[in-house]
């Protein structure tokens, strides 16, 4: 597929469109060993472009693993509160929010351009890990491993179970397959505890160990390879 050079640009990190068309006038870019000084040229995935004569491989899909901090909304915009894009400097306009968080939710948060794989990542079949790290008003009943590692009947649905590992006596991590609205919470209440601090720590294998709150990352190529099995039919 045949894009423009500066949103070519624009896409790889070099700022918006017309910081790409100022890069391009100034006579840096080449496309295959050629200086290309117009901002509106074509090129297709096989273009070598390059910048300052450092090449730029070509990435149909970005994926970021952002560890999110409360008071951001899963979403990529809204007129009055802030969203998780703000957080992300050179996104690309298609960036969707895979499994979204709660506003005061912390941790992981994929974030792609790659449809298929966000389908799959969400489709229940694939069984996609969340592990949470819950603590909750009071103290965890007798019961609780029993309660919640056992199906739940909501209005809307039944959870498949879910693991279930106590920390101390008002905390614990709690993994689950599928992701509906408010569901760590949610589950929390039947057996009669209030979550006041929540955190994703893991999603699909990813864990946010290394980013501080409000930090984001691209993943790495193993990481990549690993999460695009999902969209393996068999998988
Ligand atoms: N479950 C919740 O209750 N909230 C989240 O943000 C994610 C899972």
């Amino acid at each position: 597929m045949a894009i423009r050079l500066d949103k070519f640009l624009a896409d790889h990190g070099f700022g918006t469109r017309s910081e790409a068309k100022k890069i391009i006038s100034k006579g840096t870019v080449k496309v295959d060993g050629i200086i290309i000084k117009k901002a509106d040229s074509k090129i297709n995935e096989s273009s070598v472009v390059s910048v300052d004569d450092v090449d730029i491989v070509y990435k149909k899909f970005v994926y970021y693993l952002m560890n999110k901090p409360a008071g951001y909304l899963s979403a990529t915009k809204d007129n009055h509160q802030p969203v998780v894009l703000d957080l992300i400097k050179d996104y690309r306009k298609r960036l969707s929010i895979v499994g979204r968080l709660d506003k005061d939710t912390e941790g992981a948060l994929l974030l792609t351009n790659d449809g298929k794989l966000h389908h799959y990542l969400l489709s229940p079949e694939k069984k996609v890990n969340k592990k949470y790290y819950a603590i909750l008003d009071k103290a965890l009943p007798e019961n609780a491993k029993e309660i919640l590692e056992n199906p739940i009947e909501f209005k809307e649905f039944k959870t498949r179970g879910s693991m279930f590992e106590k920390i101390d006596y008002n905390s614990a991590y709690l993994t689950i397959w599928e992701g509906k609205y408010h569901q760590v919470k949610r589950m929390f209440e039947k057996i009669g505890c209030k979550v006041t601090y929540l955190k994703r720590v893991e999603f699909a294998g990813l864990n946010v160990d290394d980013l501080k709150t409000g930090e984001y990352r691209e993943l790495t190529k193993d990481e990549i390879e690993n999460i695009t099995k999902y969209k393996n039919k068999n998988l």
